[in-house]
């Protein structure tokens, strides 16, 4: 048996939201809705979709290595300078990136208790020690996660707002933390939602580049632009943090179609609207509807919501599911009587509110 590195026993595989289709063939429904991983129910955009299928043409050919009209298309949208982007497969590839590039055996990185888990995995990989921090009411703990940092810290992962509860932290609370960083560690700001947030106390962190050298913001075209399968994420950072991620980065990792669907998205302002618009109806219908059932959830600033159902996850889990509903059940987050939901279509938020009130109903007698 050949034996695999052994920083790998520390490292289990990625647990995706159950799939549509498995769960069709396993119960024999003809109707599944899945809200379990924050995708975008309304689509992607026709104007990216359009671009994509343009060029197909041109698939025999490699990608552009760095992305440079992607580039430019950003630094327009952001007013930042191109050459503060490194595109990745997905923004999962520049947490590898990240973490290839700066974590060292023995390392620490520093995060919530409670957070994206491919940071815990991807610092395992390379050895690297997770430090992580208890949450307070679901939100990172700023002042606990100072705390944890020593000689022997060197990155911080912020996910703001946290998956998989929702919240932001304050805006002078993060800038306070942020000035308090030293400058020899990477402070890792996940803004995968950023575009959902509706709260006007969010540090607007793309001011503050040249103020914290240390900080790199990380951005994804898999959620509000609803592009999860064609994986294109970025980080926005000093020049030379850009240069020491690209000598380690696969050269064709965003391929030609995420590219050119990447730019057409950015050009369509109208989906983006619309579907921050339905996303806040949707949120404020299940915020409603776990109001009526007499439960709580997390303050949400994003397309998910973490709900309290004050019973036990998996046995929820398990009853939804048998009502062709998918979800992501708390007890694999932390969180034993919770459930994340993504929010849906007006159907499926209101498919998900009465399997889940029936669910309860049949629990509670
Ligand atoms: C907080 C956070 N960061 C990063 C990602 C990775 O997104 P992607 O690789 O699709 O850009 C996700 C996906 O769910 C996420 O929730």
């Amino acid at each position: 048996m050949v034996k695999p590195r052994a920083q790998m026993t520390e490292v289990a595989m990625y647990s995706p939201g159950k799939p549509v289709e498995e769960l069709q063939r396993e119960l024999g429904l003809s109707r599944v809705i899945k809200m379990a991983s924050n995708e975008n129910p309304y689509g992607s955009s026709p104007k990216a979709r359009n671009a994509m299928m343009e060029e197909m043409e041109n698939i025999h050919f490699y990608p552009e290595v760095t992305a440079p009209v992607l580039a430019d298309a950003l630094s327009k949208h952001l007013n930042v300078s191109s050459d503060r982007f490194i595109f990745g497969n997905g923004s999962d590839e520049i947490i590898r990136m990240l973490t290839r590039t700066y974590v060292n055996p023995g390392e620490e990185v520093v995060m919530a208790e409670v957070t994206f888990p491919r940071y815990r995995t991807n610092v395992f990989i390379e050895g690297g020690v997770p430090v992580s921090v208890p949450m307070r009411d679901g939100t990172h703990d700023l002042e606990g996660m100072k705390t944890a940092l020593n000689e022997r810290t060197k990155m911080v992962f912020v996910c703001n707002p946290n998956n998989p509860t929702g919240t932001i932290v304050g805006e002078q609370e993060l800038l306070r933390f942020l000035e308090s960083i030293p400058p020899d560690v990477l402070v890792v700001l996940d803004e995968a939602y950023y575009e959902y947030v509706h709260s006007g106390d969010y540090l607007e962190s793309l001011e503050y580049l040249d103020q914290f050298p240390n900080l790199i913001i990380l951005r994804t075209f898999s959620k509000v632009y609803g592009m999860a399968s064609v994986r294109v994420g970025y980080g926005i950072t000093q020049p030379e943090i850009v240069q020491e991620l690209l000598k380690g980065k696969e050269p064709f990792n965003v391929n030609r179609l995420a590219q050119v669907g990447a730019v057409a998205a950015l050009e369509d302002n109208e989906f983006l609207e619309n579907t921050l618009k339905k996303n806040k109806e949707g949120r404020m219908y299940l915020e409603d509807a776990f109001k009526r059932l007499g439960l709580s959830s997390f303050p949400t600033h994003t397309n998910f919501i973490m709900v309290d159902v004050k019973q036990d996850a998996a046995a929820v889990h398990e009853s939804l599911l048998k009502q062709g509903v998918i979800i992501r059940p708390g007890h694999v987050m932390g969180y034993p009587t919770m459930l994340r939901v993504t929010i849906g279509t007006e159907e499926e938020n209101e498919q998900f509110s009465r399997a889940l009130e029936k669910t309860l109903e049949a629990m509670n007698v």
